[in-house]
């Protein structure tokens, strides 16, 4: 397979215009796995065209959920109801994807039959000891390799409601107990240590399921059938940090990103980018609402400023994990230091994103300390020409890319950069497109 490589340099001019960024990654999983398992045919339109996504897609379809694409980026799900999934035979491929991976193995707890997980090199280095834990809590069995690392065997069938209060703030945790415990009739409960994203409890509610949030506890009562609903995901926040990094700490920039998801749980990077001395607007639309699908969407403007350090820890670390890597690159930018702790989970991402991004960093020339959970960044270095690698992560190369940005001269060439595709296809693209904006 042919080496690919991302080469990012300066733009000309501070960048400002409009641009669209595709659907949301962890909307466009749950959007399908949660119409699967619903009573009836649902519409998911603006769906993330990634490979993480479609795999997703892969996965129902070989359990028995006829799937239909019926645009770009829309597919006619047709559930088959929660006790309605087939047996694969085969195993189920879920490539890079921890998220696709750690939900699907929620539903197939509950399932009566056998299933396998698989992923890629990367995927099967992540650790799946804790959706392990609460599963067979919860009565399934599951096999690992050295009990914790893919592939998984699944041995699913008539699962117990549990009570769990999880070790770490985890999103995908969290949806996986909540997922096996739609199909069981009594009382789950999950109660996280800190808010991380709430997609799950808000498009469960929205298919009618019988969910209640109490602060950081969420009460499901399972055993009733899912009805069927629309769904139009919004674009990917996450994917969206990107540009409002390269825009905000560019002086003269001025972008509109339109149509972003916006819920609280996901709007860290643009608070913290603000607690950084960043000018950035929101113009929400109220359409969603009118739906009954609590999932808030606006247009996010950026005006390029001074940026300055900052420390972010604590609670700040779940609302921004998928951003950190970036975030990084804005510190990078800043005046003054930027302290990031409490994020040891970016050590078993798609890669430890602590150490790939402090390499990377350093490569460039920015002076990084490292800390077991997290880093010291100082600001303000210029920024020289070098050769790095994604490190198998593509918010490693896409962080590495807006950096390339901010060189005085030269370029940032990026090795192995087709992991790009798992998250954001058209990401080389839009970066493209914003050098002649
Ligand atoms: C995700 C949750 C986060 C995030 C991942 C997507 C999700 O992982 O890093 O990219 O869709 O639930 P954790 O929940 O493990 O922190």
């Amino acid at each position: 397979m042919t080496e690919h490589t991302l080469r990012s340099f300066p733009c000309t001019q501070p960048i400002s215009g409009s641009m669209t960024i595709p659907g949301d990654k962890s909307i466009s999983h749950r959007a399908i796995i949660i119409s699967s398992i619903s009573s009836g045919q649902c519409t998911v339109s603006n769906f993330l065209m990634s490979q993480d996504c479609l795999n997703t897609i892969k996965a129902f379809r070989q359990l028995g959920v006829p799937i239909d694409q019926t645009g770009d980026a829309q597919f006619v799900v047709h559930g088959q109801g929660l006790h309605g999934l087939k047996e694969s035979n085969s195993a189920i491929d879920l490539g890079n994807s921890g998220t696709g991976m750690r939900l699907i193995a929620g539903i197939l707890s509950a399932q009566p039959f056998i299933s396998v997980l698989i992923g890629d090199e990367s995927l099967h280095k992540r650790p799946m000891k804790r959706i392990i834990t609460p599963l067979e809590m919860m009565g399934a069995s599951i096999s690992a390799t050295n009990g914790q690392y893919p592939p998984l065997t699944i041995t699913g069938g008539h699962l117990k409601p549990i009570d769990y209060i999880l070790p770490i703030a985890s999103a995908q945790v969290k949806s996986c107990v909540l997922l096996a415990g739609l199909a069981i009739d009594g009382v789950t409960r999950v109660v996280e240590p800190a808010k991380s994203r709430d997609h799950t409890e808000h498009m469960l509610a929205y298919f009618g399921a019988d969910i209640s949030v109490d602060g950081l506890a969420i009460t499901l009562r399972g055993g009733k059938e899912l009805e069927s609903r629309d769904i139009v995901v919004p674009a990917d926040i996450s994917s969206a940090a990107f540009f409002i990094v390269a825009a905000a700490a560019m002086h003269g920039a001025r972008l509109k990103l339109v149509n972003i998801g916006l819920n609280p749980t996901r709007i860290g990077i643009i608070t913290i980018l603000k607690r950084m001395g960043a000018k950035i607007s929101i113009e929400q639309s109220n359409a969603i609402y009118e739906s009954g699908w609590n999932e808030p969407r606006g247009d996010v403007i950026v005006e390029g400023s001074t940026l300055n350090g900052i420390t972010i820890a604590g609670d700040d670390v779940p609302l921004v994990i998928d951003e950190i890597p970036v975030l990084s690159v804005a510190a990078a930018c800043a005046n003054g230091i930027t302290k990031i702790r409490d994020a040891g989970e970016l050590r078993v991402k798609e890669s430890d994103r602590i150490s790939t991004m402090v390499e990377n960093l350093r490569k460039i020339g920015v002076k990084v300390t490292e800390y077991q959970d997290g880093m010291d960044i100082e600001g303000g270095s210029l920024f020289h020409s070098a050769e790095v690698d994604s490190f198998h992560d593509h918010r490693v190369a896409m962080s590495m890319a807006i950096a390339g940005l901010f060189l005085k001269s030269g370029e940032i060439i990026i090795r192995n950069t087709k992991n790009i595709d798992t998250s954001f296809p058209n990401f080389e693209q839009l970066l493209n497109r914003l050098r002649s904006l």
